[in-house]
């Protein structure tokens, strides 16, 4: 079987013509002073500025003019000729993007979100013109940053040609400047010296908010005054956490549309820019054989499991006042349900994905407390080796009741899911690190192998597991007869392993995120209402457990988390697939 992958940029995409063609439709998020002129693939390098804008932010609108030449440019564009298009029109010379990592020495943008740029840049997948910032307070010369952001740049392990050059030509067009984030006059000066490299093309910026969620609203307010694009698009790419519950999330989204409108907005979850969870709607929408099955008539569970194998070691400041919940459930396994779980939406655009997706989180039952178990790592020693506690940590308060551990049953009350439990597990310092989704099946009505399984049937039924990390793969567990005279069964794999299947190294999911945010494609970004409905499903949780001071299960550093998470499967009749002996 061939694979249809190509060297270029492109092939980061999804090769189904459907992803082509939804890749195509982002001109729905084009502000409307533009007119397409070409191709759709970039949309935003392919425009003609109709009207000068004024410098302040423009709320972006979709309109019925937006929708026809969207139209007309779908039925122009074919999904070879997508397939053609090699990064940006490298022909496009009035175009610019400035990428401004704001909290440029933090770990975030050393470790990801410059690693993320290069690898954008060595697959031509950033346009012509391009230039990164660093902004940060620290002193810092351009050399110093570029000698900074040198030390985490890898080469795909696939292509490593002209690595040294590439690196070398990507880092002359990173500079830096030093600023504080509540300071227009600086952000003042970042404007300059951006015009200065935007040298008159139009100018569209992204500002990536690299920086503890207490500064955001300042950084915001200053780049949004004072270094806004005059003539193109403006985006802020902002990281969780958003808030730590229902009111302080909306009154984070209250500041920043202050200066923002919502389409200028990025709420990243790099959960979803994370391939197998970009796989999850092609597996289910462009197979016959998912969809039919995708409900509660032959759905018996869906299980969606995080664990780490290390702690909070050097995060539990940031850690302690939010916990696990917060840190993981609420955003990247709630994420990953609600796509998981939505109806087929009206087309791949990013508006009907997250619609369905809204529907979903509000269709969820109100969790309860007996629902859940949270757990807390304590000190282990194993082989000689000491691992620490959580509160062992310097930054994390002795009688902290931080969960590092939380597993829930969630329900959606609607048609398809009634009675289905979804259950999640997420946790710090366990015995493994990973991440999946479980979708156990019902079992067969009137097997006519029953006697072949003996008592245990649960263990005979179809699971399907998708592994998003590490070692991508997808595999179905099937019953199988064992070759041979004799009527034996067995459980074997019907097994799509990435690594055997794919010679290309997966992108990481900063680099789709980074480059739909550049694309102003909005499918993967959380929008405020989904935002909403997420906190709306965990806040009276989190108010519950912190209320009553709620004593967390201690398990051992390295161990397979509190036996309670055991117990509440169990309440639902589910086994934690990924604790069975066959996984
Ligand atoms: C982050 C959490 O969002 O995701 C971290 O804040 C966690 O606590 C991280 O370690 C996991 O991301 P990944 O991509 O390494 O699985």
């Amino acid at each position: 079987m061939s694979t249809l992958s190509s060297s270029h940029c492109s092939a980061s995409y999804s090769s189904t013509s459907n992803a082509r063609r939804q890749r195509s439709t982002k001109l729905s998020s084009i502000p409307k002073r533009f007119v397409p002129v070409k191709s759709a693939r970039n949309s935003y390098q392919n425009v003609v500025l109709l009207q000068d804008v004024s410098s302040t932010i423009v709320p972006i609108e979709n309109d019925s003019t937006l929708k026809k030449l969207k139209d007309g440019l779908l039925s122009a564009t074919s999904s070879e000729e997508c397939e053609d298009v090699v990064g940006f029109d490298s022909n496009d010379k009035n175009s610019t993007v400035s990428i401004t990592v704001v909290g440029a020495s933090g770990d975030l943008a050393k470790k990801k979100i410059f690693p993320a740029l290069f690898a954008l840049f060595y697959e031509d997948c950033l346009p012509e013109h391009f230039t990164v910032f660093g902004y940060a307070r620290s002193k810092m010369t351009d050399a110093e940053l570029r000698n900074m952001v040198s030390k985490t740049l890898t080469c795909r392990i696939d292509k490593r040609e002209n690595c040294g050059e590439k690196m070398e030509q990507f880092l002359k067009r990173c500079f830096y400047h030093s600023g504080q984030y509540d300071s227009e006059d600086n952000f003042t000066e970042l404007d300059k010296k951006l015009k200065e490299h935007e040298a008159g093309r139009v100018s569209n910026r992204l500002f990536y908010l690299s920086i503890p969620p207490n500064i955001f609203i300042d950084a915001v307010k200053c780049a949004s005054l004072s270094a806004s694009s005059a003539n193109g698009w403006t985006r802020v790419i902002v990281e969780k956490p958003f808030g730590r519950d229902s009111e302080s999330s909306a009154a984070l989204t209250n500041s920043l549309k202050q200066y923002l409108a919502e389409d200028q907005i990025f709420r990243i979850d790099h959960y979803l820019g994370k391939e197998l969870v970009e796989n999850l709607s092609v597996l289910r929408f462009s197979n016959l054989i998912f969809e039919p099955l995708w409900s509660r008539q032959y759905i018996r569970n869906v299980q969606f499991i995080f664990s780490e194998d290390f702690g909070t070691e050097g995060r539990g400041g940031y850690f302690d006042n939010y916990g696990i919940i917060r840190d993981i459930m609420q955003n990247h396994l709630l994420q990953i349900l609600a796509l998981f779980a939505m109806e087929t939406p009206v087309s791949l655009d990013a508006e009907d994905i997250r619609n369905e997706k809204v529907k979903v989180l509000r269709s969820m039952r109100p969790l309860q407390l007996e629902d859940v178990v949270i757990g807390q790592y304590k000190s282990h020693t194993k082989g000689g080796v000491t691992y620490p506690a959580y509160t062992d940590d310097k930054t994390v308060p002795k009688d902290s009741l931080t969960p590092t551990f939380a597993a829930a049953a969630l329900f959606i009350d609607n048609a398809r899911w009634d009675g289905v439990p979804f259950l999640m597990k997420a946790g710090k310092a366990l015995h493994t690190k990973g991440a999946e989704i479980r979708v156990q099946f019902r079992h067969v009505p009137g097997n006519l192998y029953n006697r072949n399984f003996g008592t245990d049937l649960d263990r005979a039924t179809n699971e399907l597991v998708i592994r998003v990390q590490p070692d991508e793969a997808i595999y179905l567990k099937i019953n199988n007869k064992v070759p041979g005279l004799g009527m034996r069964l067995d459980r074997s794999n019907l097994n799509l392993h990435y690594a055997a299947r794919y010679s290309k190294e997966i992108p990481d999911a900063y680099e789709r995120l980074l480059l739909d945010a550049i694309e102003g494609e909005r499918r993967l970004f959380i929008r405020s209402d989904e935002l909403d409905a997420a906190w709306a499903l965990f806040t009276p949780l989190l108010k519950e457990l912190e209320e009553k001071k709620i004593i967390p299960e201690y398990y051992p550093h390295g161990s397979r988390g509190p036996v309670g998470a055991h117990y509440l499967a169990a309440r639902y009749n589910v086994r934690w697939g990924d604790l069975s002996v066959e996984q």
